[in-house]
């Protein structure tokens, strides 16, 4: 899918922009100065008011992140069933990027983890270990 389709699905929607950076993080991985400018002049809108929306959120990345990116929740409910462990445990590891997020909303089953759009719980080290050399 290309950046013009992506702006054609969401024409006419009303507040477009945070969709269709939604859309083109996840197509290409990374919201380039490019599509950021394309953006922008698609929505009537500055690059400084896209660039800025853009950096504020921080899933938006500007440039390709290469290694899987996991998302460990270090919230209360995951702090108490031992994630702090895990993250100790990943760190450093170059195979991935470790990330931290507050709460998955799977606080009953955490400690918790997010890789792209799917989520991991129960986590222990065999486990994340586990997901770690599956990615
Ligand atoms: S506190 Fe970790 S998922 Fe809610």
């Amino acid at each position: 899918m290309s950046l013009a389709d992506i702006l054609a699905r969401h024409k006419g929607r009303e507040g477009p922009l945070l969709p269709i950076l939604h859309d083109v993080q996840a197509e290409f991985g990374h919201v380039s100065e490019d599509a950021i400018r394309d953006i922008a002049h698609d929505l009537n809108l500055t690059r400084a008011e896209v660039h800025g929306v853009v950096s504020f959120y921080h899933d938006y990345r500007s440039t390709p992140e290469p290694r899987p990116v996991i998302k460990l929740c270090r919230a209360e409910a995951c702090q108490a069933r031992g994630v702090e462990a895990l993250v100790t445990a990943m760190t450093p590891n170059p195979a991935v990027k470790v990330e931290t997020v507050y709460c998955l909303g799977l606080c009953s089953v955490g400690p918790a983890a997010m890789v792209g759009t799917d989520v991991y719980a129960r986590l222990d080290t065999a486990k994340l270990e586990a997901l770690v050399k599956s990615l």
